[in-house]
């Protein structure tokens, strides 16, 4: 039987586990992978790289429609370039990931990503997961699967220090909350839960049991269609 073509969005704050298994997840289904927060960091390094002031949002409207980045959606090698440079490295900086929720909340910036969000979706054959802040409440509204990852604050402070070797626990803690912070209360989109998302607290579960969780209730969604 012909396999139905699904989009699933996952959204969530930081240290859920959202890369780890949206990208687990659309490779085992044999789904595209988006990463979109990467989008925001690519437009992030560009905006440092190009002296363009942070703290300026009329100045980052301006551009906003200049630099060219281009998402590679291979859920087993995801690729970002801005004007043909790979910046899979540089966008994981602390300078950008300092600056990267600034940027993000500038309307014209959200305008230009989500329009190429979009575009990545509609074209994708056999179906996309698509993880971010505001997938299912902004961007992809009418996707088949939205769910909501969560976790407690020491959960996810952990987990980010394990990925950043060496790192004061509590410093992460807190520059983590910062930026969900600024990252749900800015005006334009903000990282928040559809009505019709389903909820998966990730801080006592294994990733491989979030994996097969979001497995599950995609296979659901794709037999009930
Ligand atoms: O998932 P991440 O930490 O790489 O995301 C980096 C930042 O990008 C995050 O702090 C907020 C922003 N972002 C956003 O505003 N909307 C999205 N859909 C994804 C990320």
């Amino acid at each position: 039987m012909e396999r139905a073509t699904v989009i699933v969005a996952i959204d969530g704050p930081s240290g859920t586990g959202k890369s780890s298994t949206s990208k687990a997840v659309a490779a085992q289904l044999g789904l595209s992978y988006l990463d979109t927060g990467a989008q925001y960091r690519a437009i992030t390094w560009w905006m440092v790289n190009n002296g363009i002031d942070i703290e300026d949002p009329s100045a980052i409207a301006a551009v906003a429609g200049k630099p060219e980045i281009v998402s590679g959606t291979d859920p087993s090698a995801p690729t970002i370039t801005v004007d043909g440079t790979d910046v899979a490295g540089p966008i994981r900086t602390q300078e950008v990931t300092s600056k990267v929720s600034a940027v993000s909340a500038v309307p014209e910036v959200r305008a230009r990503i989500t329009e190429l969000q979009r575009s990545i979706a509609s074209g994708s054959e056999n179906g996309i997961v698509v993880e971010g802040r505001d997938i299912g409440t902004t961007v992809l509204p009418d996707a088949d699967l939205k769910i909501f990852l969560t976790a407690s604050p020491e959960a996810r402070a952990a987990r980010r220090n394990n990925e950043l070797k060496g790192a004061d626990v509590h410093a992460t803690r807190e520059a983590l909350l910062k930026r969900d912070a600024a990252d749900s209360s800015r005006k334009a989109s903000p990282l928040a839960k559809a009505d019709d998302a389903v909820e998966v607290d990730t801080s006592d579960l294994t990733l491989q049991q979030v994996i097969e969780c979001v497995v599950t209730l995609i296979e659901e969604k794709r037999a009930a269609k």
